[in-house]
């Protein structure tokens, strides 16, 4: 088992390179089963969740190249196979796979995902979306079957909610689909644009991709291309917030900074300093935050997956802040770790109230999930004394080498390889 420990009180300071969007990656290594060219991909983060894919599609049949940072793949010899279980409970963004399977191939045999740590997580704006384009679906021991035996349907498909997963889903779908498919109140993060970019760069007829109403016209095939992957928006709120709640100076490069809109009016309503260029954004702080209330939105709104973190440097502030998380139900599991920490938190309903306190302590925590334990490490940061962060393997699906780009920045924090035995542990710096 492996562990994050900090020694918090160090001020971060200096430049920090924000990796490829995991979000934005995920949907794009799912699209290259829709042709049988290469797809070359760059800006692919080194993360658990994209290995996770990469091994998904691999036994689908599809040919993986990974170097550092790139990937190359051929989807030429592959198949429409039921995916297995054990990936798809490590990850439910793997149910990316269904709409570009169900295009090409007609069939998709998938694990229904189950609940998770943040909520119930349903999948019925996707299936609503498959049907919609003729898709016949069939529900039997645990797994969901879509067939399309002479291939999807264009259609008009309304989202109750503008769900990113589902938007992807039905737009990957639609690129072979015979007709036109139109889909209202579509998510617009711009991780659904950066895939309709690679799409369009297949020979996919899309527009209005990052708008609430998306228009794709099918095509009979689509080609093999190279795209770049945009930089990951929240693991770059995550570094901003690690230096406002340090009091520190950093420079986070390698970011398209409308992308982070809500994140910059949040941390300079806090008192935080950020001066935005180009590609990267300064974010320095010399006093305590002030108390600011949040509500997580779908995009352009504050990102659910930004709450934790800042929920963080908020158990700081100077007042009683009120973080409201309107995406997930139940994305409040680092309330408690906080709280082990000295942070006083109260939760009602959807709603997080968190009184500003002096101080946190360090302590031994959990990573609940991946955000959270972005959060319990940037409360570490500011804590006095140690923090252990136990469960990294959540924060490793979606952070790449957080504890590296954390030590360039002058925070202590170490990987520990702690053996299962009570007692025999052994500290590995990585
Ligand atoms: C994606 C992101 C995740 C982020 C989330 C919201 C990826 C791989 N993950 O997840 O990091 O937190 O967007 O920004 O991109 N819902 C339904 N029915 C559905 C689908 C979703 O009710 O068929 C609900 C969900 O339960 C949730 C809300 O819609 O309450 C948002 O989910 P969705 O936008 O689909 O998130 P994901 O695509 O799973």
């Amino acid at each position: 088992m492996e562990t994050l420990l900090i020694q918090g009180g160090a001020r971060l300071t200096g430049r920090v390179v924000v990796s490829g969007a995991k979000n934005a990656a995920l949907p794009v290594i799912a699209s290259t089963l829709l042709t049988g060219e290469s797809v070359e991909l760059s800006g692919v983060p080194e993360l658990d969740d994209i290995f996770t894919m990469c091994e998904l599609l691999e036994n689908a049949g599809v040919n993986v190249d990974q170097g550092p940072g790139c990937l190359s793949l051929n989807a030429g010899k592959a198949n429409a196979v039921e995916a297995s279980y054990d990936l798809v409970r490590r990850m439910r963004a793997s149910f990316l796979i269904a709409g570009p399977m169900l295009a090409r191939f007609g069939f998709t045999r998938m694990p229904m995902p189950g609940g998770c740590a943040i909520g119930s997580r349903p999948i019925d704006l996707h299936l609503k979306a498959f049907t919609a384009m003729g898709a016949e679906l069939s529900v039997e021991s645990g797994y969901i079957e879509a067939v399309a035996p002479g291939g999807l349907q264009g259609a008009h498909i309304y989202f109750d909610y503008p769900s990113v997963g589902a938007t992807e889903n039905a737009m990957m779908a639609a690129t072979l689909a015979k007709g036109n498919t139109v889909l209202e109140n579509a998510a617009r993060e711009p991780e659904i644009v950066d895939l309709a970019n690679l799409l369009t760069k297949m020979g996919a007829k899309v527009v209005g991709a990052g708008t609430g109403v998306i228009r794709i016209q099918g095509v009979e095939r689509l080609c093999g291309a190279d795209h770049t992957v945009i930089p990951d928006r929240i693991e770059a709120g995550t570094y901003m917030t690690a230096s406002a709640i340090t009091n520190g100076d950093v420079i986070v490069e390698n970011i398209v900074p409308e992308h982070l809109t809500a994140v910059i009016a949040k941390l300079r309503e806090l008192g935080a300093g950020v001066e935005v260029g180009e590609s990267e954004i300064r974010v320095y702080s010399e006093t305590r935050p002030k108390a600011v209330d949040i509500k997580t939105m779908p995009y352009p709104g504050f990102p659910t997956d930004l709450q934790a973190q800042f929920m963080a440097l908020l158990c700081l502030a100077d007042d009683m802040s009120i973080i409201t998380e309107t995406v997930f139900e139940n994305r409040f599991m680092h309330v408690d770790e906080l709280t082990r920490m000295g942070a006083k938190i109260k939760i009602d309903g959807r709603a997080a109230i968190v009184e500003g306190i002096d101080n946190l302590s360090g302590a031994p925590v959990n990573a609940t999930d991946l955000r959270a334990g972005a959060a319990l490490i940037i409360a570490g940061l500011a804590a006095s004394g140690e923090t252990e962060v136990v469960n990294t393997k959540h924060i490793d699906r979606g952070y790449d080498h957080i504890e590296n780009k954390l030590r360039s920045l002058g925070a202590e924090i170490i990987r520990r390889t702690v053996a299962k035995k009570p007692g025999a542990s052994a500290a590995t710096a990585s």
